[in-house]
């Protein structure tokens, strides 16, 4: 008999771009094989290829459905994922009985079919399809169905990468990164890591105000020993929720990095943690713009100035065009109020970018460098301060989750936060 893997059909298709809750996870270096009946299906499995969460995966593509599937492995090994795509004509059933007498154990197979009816959608089951996806399909249905072949349903929370990245330097990216990561913990209760990849000069170790003798440099120029207990080892714990992977901020080596460098990193966190903030520093190199091109989301943190402006839209327009199936870049601008300052006002932004910052964030010289100075977060200094609130609007949007409710100044908090401690 058949042994590929059950597993439950996915809703209808959605639409683009998909809601921030609606989390992928890319799926390991797998073989996939589809056979298509028509060019549209083809040419959409050929673009979901491209997507960035089936980057590791091979996939091949031919006409032919079942037929073709069933000549191919009369004599071939069958791969890690068959796609076969039905037009409603031929006898599915019966082609699958046939495929299952030459499917290598451990092949799963997802058909792709016309027809909305439970009584076949049993039948496929039955026979251990793993996924059933109706047809008409996008890019992001064949994505979403060939990556949940892979991570368990448990899973489904882990492994979201944020990354937050400057239009230009100094903008404030690494404060926010620092303070969206705190609400994330704390306010929605998800575990957290940032990761400060600013190694030379990064500030998170400064805003946490924690100096751990390990970090991320221990990992990346050490990348034969990163596995989920070393990695562990390298993280500090800030808050409940919250621990940092800190950058040495140390001259004493260069820091210059191959494209993957950070991949096992990632990957790695990934596996564990439901939240990874990556501070990324200003700077286009090869493992910048894969990180930010890789994430799950990305704000963009902008000044209200043309060069901000300028950087902001080529950076919207490059990750638009690398991550079609994925919801758009976030930004906001930030500093805005310099007293005496001419600035560019979030109308104009909303304009060139085509859509408009997710939040404003007022130059606050006082309160910010005081945050600065204390390593602090805003939030702790000024729990009531307009921005607090700014910064758990952010971490909203990007994780789609709302806040959590939790029992503020029950009078058993005390006890409980005692009690927590031990
Ligand atoms: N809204 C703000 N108002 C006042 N100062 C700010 C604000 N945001 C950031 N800063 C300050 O700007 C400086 C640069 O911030 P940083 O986060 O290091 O920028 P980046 O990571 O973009 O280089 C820091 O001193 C920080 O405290
Ligand atoms: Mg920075």
């Amino acid at each position: 008999m058949i042994s590929y893997a059950r597993q439950t059909t996915e809703e209808q298709p959605d639409v683009v771009p998909p809601p921030a809750d609606d989390h992928i996870a890319p799926a390991p270096r797998v073989s996939v094989q589809a056979f298509c009946e028509t060019v549209e299906t083809a040419a959409t499995i050929q673009a979901a290829g491209e997507d960035r969460r089936l980057g590791k995966a091979h996939i091949k593509i031919q006409m032919g459905g079942m037929a073709a599937a069933a000549e191919a492995y009369r004599s071939a090994p069958t791969p890690n994922v068959i796609v076969l795509e039905t037009d409603g004509r031929t006898d599915i059933l019966a082609g699958l009985d046939q495929l299952a007498t030459v499917c290598d154990p451990g092949t799963r197979v997802v058909v792709i079919g016309r027809i909305n009816d439970v009584a076949l959608y049993r039948e496929l089951v039955r026979r251990g399809v793993s996924d059933y996806v109706l047809a008409p399909v996008t890019p992001l249905d064949v994505v979403r169905s060939i990556c949940n072949l892979f991570s368990a349903p448990e899973a489904k929370a882990v492994g979201r990468i944020v990354a937050v990245v400057g239009a230009k330097g100094g903008v404030g990216a690494s404060t926010i990164a620092h303070n969206v990561a705190w609400a994330i913990a704390r306010d929605l209760a998800m575990d957290s890591v940032v990761a400060d990849l600013d190694l030379a000069f990064g500030t998170a170790g400064l805003d946490y105000n924690q100096d751990p003798p390990q970090g991320i440099a221990d990992a990346v120029f050490s990348p034969d020993r990163i596995d989920i207990a070393f990695m562990d080892r390298l993280l500090s714990k800030c808050t409940d929720h919250l621990s940092l992977l800190a950058a040495p901020a140390t001259l004493d080596r260069v820091y210059d990095f191959g494209t993957e460098a950070f991949d096992a990193i990632f990957d790695t966190l990934r596996a564990t943690m439901p939240c990874i903030v990556l501070d990324i520093p200003h700077q286009w190199s090869g493992w910048t713009k894969r990180a930010l091109v890789g994430a799950d989301d990305i704000l963009i943190v902008a000044a209200p100035d043309l060069a901000s402006l300028r950087n902001t839209k080529n950076i919207f327009d490059l990750l638009k065009a690398a991550r079609p199936n994925d919801r758009m870049p976030l930004y906001c601008l930030n500093q805005v109020g310099v007293p005496k300052r001419p600035e560019i006002n979030a109308g104009e932004f909303a304009k060139a970018i085509e859509s408009p910052p997710v939040v404003t964030i007022p130059f606050e010289p006082q309160i910010f460098g005081a945050a600065a100075n204390n390593g602090q977060m805003i939030a702790e200094i000024a729990a009531n301060h307009r921005t607090t609130e700014m910064f758990l609007q952010v971490a909203q949007r990007l994780t789609g989750r709302s806040e959590t409710k939790k029992p503020k100044g029950s009078f058993l908090s005390p006890l409980i936060e005692k009690l927590r401690a031990k």
